[in-house]
């Protein structure tokens, strides 16, 4: 159910949830003081509990409040990237942070969104909880068909815009440096660039043990030739895949923006339409946006499975 900005001001200090669009993909959110919302969120999502939720700001006074501490380069990267696809993992002013909010860490994950009806809320209603609109393992939600297709048709949700597509890259500061914790809609590069310094992967950020992004649908990763089997193929436009029955395309290669938008869309197809195995091409040149696609995939086959079992 599509609502207003004054209707979804009225749910969130009643201790409701509403979805909200932002400019990645749809995020759940709550109000930052509300705990039984937030309790009430994780069972909505099913989401474990080691998992700590995301929080969306719209002022720089906002971040400064919600921590305890801030390193120097942190300055750099919001000057660069916000508001905007990047999630900023730092120290929590633990006074103001809930610790189910954090699942129970010092940190907390701080992010402006690029989008003027999430900011118009935040600016009405203060910082918002919220993670993305999606049972927790499957893939994020980018329209509102989504949303009611995983809480029900008369879920809130605020807007009716599709989104970019990917989430929001997460870097966890560390030192005097950021550890890359997700890949996202902001590559690698573009941080690098910015900061002066490589990054290294996080490998034990609290999201990688829980698989993510995953449709019901088996997904064969395409690195070798494809020859007809299964005979669904997630595939390129202006490529042929002899033997294929049916072919979902992501888009054109040449528009990496469109695919990287497609892909949640067209994995929920799949399950909608009672597709059980599909081959993925894997053959792209994994740079920009497209590393982050590549990314979601493997991510996709190594975990997807597990979930049904
Ligand atoms: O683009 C996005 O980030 C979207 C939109 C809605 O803003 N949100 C999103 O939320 O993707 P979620 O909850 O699905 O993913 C947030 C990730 C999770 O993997 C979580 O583990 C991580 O952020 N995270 C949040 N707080 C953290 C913390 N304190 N330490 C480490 N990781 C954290
Ligand atoms: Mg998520």
């Amino acid at each position: 159910m599509i609502i207003t900005l004054e209707q979804a001001v009225k749910i969130l200090v009643e201790d409701g949830i509403v979805a909200i669009p932002t400019d990645t993909v749809y995020g759940l959110a709550v109000l930052l003081e509300h705990e039984k919302a937030i309790n009430s969120l994780s069972t909505l999502k099913q989401r474990p509990h080691d998992n700590p939720f995301p929080v969306l700001i719209s002022s720089l006074e906002q971040a400064e409040e919600l921590t305890s501490s801030l390193p120097d380069n942190f300055y750099q990267l919001t000057n660069a990237f916000w508001p905007g696809a990047l999630t900023l993992v730092v120290s929590a002013n633990e006074k103001i942070v809930p610790k189910s909010v954090r699942a129970g860490l010092k940190t907390v994950g701080i992010r402006m969104p690029n989008h003027p009806l999430a900011l118009k809320l935040i600016e009405k209603v203060g910082p918002l909880v919220a993670p993305s609109a999606n049972l927790s393992g499957t893939p994020s939600s980018t329209s509102p068909e989504h949303i009611m297709d995983d809480f029900g048709r008369d879920f809130p949700i605020l807007g009716h815009d599709p989104c970019q597509g990917i989430e929001s890259t997460l870097l966890i500061a560390q030192d005097d440096s950021w550890l890359l914790a997700r890949q996202g809609a902001i590559t690698r590069d573009q941080i690098e660039q910015v900061l002066g310094i490589p990054i290294k992967e996080s490998t034990s950020a609290p999201g990688k043990k829980h698989p993510h992004y995953a449709p019901k649908a088996k997904i064969i990763l395409g690195d070798a030739e494809y020859h007809g089997d299964p005979a669904v193929v997630i595939g390129f436009e202006g490529r042929v895949y002899p033997g294929a029955k049916m072919v979902y395309t992501l888009g054109n290669l040449k528009n990496p923006e469109t695919i990287a938008a497609n892909l949640y869309a067209v994995l929920r197809q799949l399950d909608q339409d009672g597709i059980t195995s599909a081959w993925v091409d894997h053959h792209f040149p994994k740079t920009g946006i497209l590393a982050t696609v590549s990314d979601r995939i493997k991510s996709i086959v190594k975990h997807g499975f597990s979930r049904l079992n």
